[in-house]
């Protein structure tokens, strides 16, 4: 059976049981009117954010950027863009924040730079064999005049992984072309993110998210190697020149020290987009980040079996590590999941998109009714819950923007082959009207639909049934029932419900069928709307795609 619970977690492990709550700033809330969101915003709806009961906001890039990819493109890493306020507004936020008991925890994207970033306009200006160039990744061309890019390394938002400059040598992006690489076997590139990680810890941050942190170790010896894994969908060996190398678990041991140098020490979580295997956790280790995220959940259809498969498969791969689990099915980088979870297993969600979401019309009722049931199943696992701002609303993929609104550079690097992720980062709905349902006064930086007026946030609060009160309940009942790992599937009996225990008064259950099944206990929390327990709560049913918590009658 399941560990019984013990006493509180103590404070440096808060984000072992943490539920964290992701903020896309740009898209959150705009307080001074000018159709983006801003850190005054994010300030202003701290009250919302307390009382959905989170442990912590997790910030994606609110530094200075040209926004060549939502602000993963920086000019400065110990700044705050002025679209989106000053360092003194992130300093108000961190404070009021922390006032209420929320921590910060802050993006760090050390893979790469914006080509606008002081040191990468050096190296143009600078030319070919400079120190300058020795901080990113130059190389000369292949073929005739070197006019052939100097290996096959592709970018994730495609075509090659190289860019030419005007005085003839390609320089390495491994996302859009105004992200350069950094050379990590560059000492001044590691001071650099050292400082900027004691920066953020000084200012009072509690932990950083590491952006694709198993690219920083490139084998970049001569000739650079073919990689064989094009696409980034094979599981990781330790063999591949750019993703995943063992050199790169030095740079987060060194991390380790600087984030322990702290009291509390600062937690930290990796993000490693590639196929989860052993090597995944590996970068949760003690005296490394600690956490990383683990995807396998969001890779998920609506499935028993790939649910069972997932969870299994995670807690196998963390227990050999003993860093923190992580669940996640939503975030700023793929179509939400109550759209996902509405569409037939297997669907191609990019040609979806493509499609405007014209090729399967989306029931709203499946989507509400699985989004609420994977939800409530997603805050009984134990370990630390990703939320994506907007899905404690229920909100939908916005999957028909006109092709003219993308802003995601996804969309012309691929040739128009995939629509981008701007559909989950259309500005959130707080009031039913106004310009730009409540987010500001003026407009949204991306259009919102007129269907956004049934999820505003507005017309969910005090309401039982409502998505938003879902969330609220769930997170405040896991805060007193969830502060141990303990877990074990119980076997249910019918290969459409999943059915676990975390404690011995605590189980999960899940039904995937299209009957209803008996509740075997009394109800501690459902994600029918209409199943709000009784004054008994002995006499409950789980109608189709709904979940449960209870508590096991012996
Ligand atoms: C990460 C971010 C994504 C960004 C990419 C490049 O995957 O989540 O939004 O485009 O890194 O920085």
């Amino acid at each position: 059976m399941p560990a019984h619970r013990s006493a509180t977690t103590p404070t440096s492990d808060w984000w072992r049981q943490a539920v964290i709550y992701q903020i896309y700033p740009r898209s959150f809330a705009d307080a001074d009117g000018d159709g983006i969101g801003d850190l005054p915003g994010i300030r202003s709806r701290l009250d919302y954010l307390s009382r959905l009961g989170i442990d912590a906001i997790w910030l994606s890039p609110f530094y200075p950027s040209p926004l060549a990819d939502g602000g993963y493109d920086i000019t400065d890493h110990r700044d705050v863009d002025p679209r989106l306020g000053t360092l003194d507004d992130f300093d108000a936020l961190v404070a009021d924040a922390h006032q209420r008991g929320v921590r910060i925890i802050i993006d760090i994207v050390p893979n790469h730079t914006s080509d606008r970033h002081p040191w990468f306009l050096e190296a143009v200006a600078a030319g070919p064999g400079s120190p300058a160039r020795e901080r990113y990744i130059f190389r000369d061309g292949s073929g005739p005049d070197g006019r052939e890019p100097p290996s096959d390394w592709r970018s994730h938002f495609g075509g090659p992984a190289w860019h030419r400059t005007a005085d003839g040598q390609w320089y390495c992006h491994l996302f859009a072309r105004e992200q350069p690489d950094l050379n990590w076997a560059h000492p001044e590139v590691r001071d650099y993110f050292e400082d900027t990680l004691r920066f953020w810890a000084d200012r009072g941050v509690d932990g950083f998210r590491i952006d694709v942190a198993h690219s920083l170790a490139k084998d970049l010896s001569s000739p650079l190697r073919s990689q064989p894994n094009l696409d980034g969908m094979l599981p990781l060996d330790g063999s591949d020149p750019l993703y995943d190398r063992d050199e790169v678990h030095e740079i987060y041991r060194s991390w380790r020290r600087i984030f322990d140098e702290y009291d509390p020490p600062r937690m930290a979580v990796a993000e490693t987009w590639h196929p989860t295997s052993s090597r995944t956790y590996l970068y949760a280790r003690a005296d490394e980040l600690g956490q990383i995220f683990d995807f396998s959940l969001l890779k998920a259809d609506w499935h028993p079996d790939q649910f069972r498969t997932v969870i299994s498969r995670s807690l196998g791969e963390h227990a050999g590590v003993g860093g923190a689990l992580t669940w996640v099915v939503s975030s700023h980088d793929v179509p939400r999941h109550a759209t996902r979870y509405a569409l037939p297993v297997g669907t191609d969600l990019d040609a979806w998109l493509r499609s405007d979401g014209t090729h399967f019309p989306l029931d709203e009722a499946t989507a509400q009714r699985r989004a609420r049931a994977a939800t409530v199943m997603m805050l009984a696992l134990p370990g630390s819950a990703y939320l994506y701002q907007g899905e404690e609303l229920g909100l939908l993929e916005v999957a028909d923007l006109p092709v003219d609104a993308l802003q995601d550079p996804v969309y012309e690097r691929t040739g128009h082959r995939l629509k981008g992720r701007d559909g989950c980062r259309v500005p959130l709905p707080w009031t039913v009207d106004g310009s730009s349902f409540g987010f500001g006064n003026n407009g949204a930086w991306l259009p919102q639909p007129d269907w956004f007026a049934t999820y505003a946030a507005s017309s969910q609060d005090g309401h039982p049934g409502s998505s938003l009160e879902l969330y609220r309940r769930a997170i405040t009942l896991r805060r007193k029932l969830a502060d141990t790992d303990g877990f074990c599937w119980v076997d249910s009996g019918d290969a459409q419900v999943l059915r676990f225990a975390r404690a011995e008064d605590w189980q999960c259950i899940v039904n995937f069928s299209a009957h209803t099944v008996p509740i075997p206990g009394r109800l501690i929390l459902t994600s029918d709307p209409a199943g709000i327990p009784d004054r008994t709560g002995q006499s409950h049913t789980l109608r189709p795609e709904t979940a449960a918590w209870f508590t096991p009658m012996n």
